[in-house]
């Protein structure tokens, strides 16, 4: 029988501000999910990452089920109510919209889910960022499923040797584009090296089209038309046996590459693998995080999680994370620290801008 891996997420309100996150409402979704292990759901567990709340669930409705979102959805809703009652910060952010219509999708949260028959052993990775945007994704995909100098597998492993295929988003056109790697990844670099618009949605396998990645694609300031908080991505990837291996998909986050987001969704910043305790962004709201729970699926049990960055491996990308942010913070309001002019759009800053118009005179 087929299984499907759900994992949405939501910030329905930061303590303090937008750092983490208050252990009420994170037993509010224990609490609810519970209700339904064994019913609607398989399994559960209940992570956060700074500020958003993480729900991941095992199931076999498949993706985009009503039932499984509208469960979400409430459990969002129930943990606003907790949130304005302890007047946490932005108590409710990603929730855009009033009344549940269906499907999660284009409401403020995030969605990953993928759908697959449960192999003989089935290790799986759910990553989970905060203070950043989906297209933080792409550079470790890209990695993981494109990049023999970083998974061995894709030259040594003839499960992996026929390369991989990207499912690329284009946010803006609401458009997608398939690329078939290696013999295109020359093509998908030139879109996806532009983050903010092109976000890989799916890989699959080219040898049996199998699913091998699925990410978080919402953008809260396009669905919203302003600024609500950064998106924080989610994303699930299928690890081993004709997958890339564990190390090989953890692999790419040893390197603290730049993404957007940081304070006030404003900065580019580094992204800095950690522990869950260490999921904690307060050094201008961050630097941006990244949480691994890596989890072996028992017929749709999920084992785990296991906190995968808390390893020593990790110390010197920390480390390494931890210099570049002290660099990019002396830039103060600079760019590339700041965002481009054209990102700046969708922030408060054409509020201050617009003040400044009938300034201008002629030269
Ligand atoms: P406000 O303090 O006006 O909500 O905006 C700042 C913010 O929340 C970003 O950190
Ligand atoms: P979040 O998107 O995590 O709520 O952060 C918003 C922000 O503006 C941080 O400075
Ligand atoms: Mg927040
Ligand atoms: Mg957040």
């Amino acid at each position: 029988m087929k299984l499907t891996l759900s994992v949405i997420k939501a910030d329905i309100g930061g303590f303090p501000g937008h750092s983490s996150m208050h252990p009420a409402l994170i037993e509010i979704a224990k609490r609810e999910l519970a209700k339904q292990k064994g019913k609607l759901i398989k399994d559960f567990k209940v992570l956060h990452c700074g500020d958003d709340l993480e729900l991941i669930m095992t199931h076999s409705k498949g993706e985009d089920s009503k039932q499984i979102h509208k469960l979400a959805w409430d459990i969002f809703v129930k943990g606003t109510a907790e949130a304005k009652k302890l007047k946490l910060y932005g108590a409710g952010q990603d929730l855009l919209k009033d009344t549940f219509s269906g499907n999660v999708k284009g409401m403020g949260p995030g969605v990953a889910e993928i759908t697959f028959e449960e192999r003989k052993s089935e290790p799986v990775m759910v990553f989970m960022a905060d203070k950043t945007e989906p297209g933080a994704w792409n550079y470790a995909l890209y990695k993981m499923f494109a990049d023999p100098f970083s998974t061995a597998g894709l030259v040594i492993d003839p499960n992996m040797h026929g390369g991989f295929t990207f499912e690329v988003h284009d946010l803006f056109d609401n458009k997608k584009v398939m690329f078939k790697c290696p013999d295109e990844i020359y093509d998908m670099l030139a879109l996806i090296g532009q983050p903010s618009r092109y976000v890989i949605k799916n890989v699959y396998r080219n040898s049996d089209k199998e699913i091998a990645a699925s990410s978080s694609t919402q953008r809260l300031s396009l669905l919203a038309g302003r600024y609500v908080g950064k998106d924080d991505p989610v994303m699930i990837v299928r690890c081993q046996s004709g997958f890339p291996a564990v190390g090989e998909v953890l692999e790419p986050f040893s390197f603290p590459y730049t993404v957007a987001g940081w304070m006030r969704g404003s900065h580019h910043g580094p992204f800095m693998a950690v522990g869950f305790e260490d999921a904690t962004p307060s050094r201008f709201d961050g630097p941006p995080r990244v949480i691994c729970a890596g989890f072996q699926l028992a017929n749709g049990v999920l084992e785990g999680p296991a906190d995968m960055f808390k390893d020593v491996s990790f110390d010197l990308a920390r480390k390494k994370a931890n210099e570049i942010a002290d660099y990019m913070r002396r830039h103060g309001p600079f760019e590339p620290h700041r965002l481009s002019a054209d990102e700046m759009e969708y922030t408060t800053l054409p509020g201050v801008l617009k003040k400044l118009e009938k300034r201008f005179k002629k030269i």
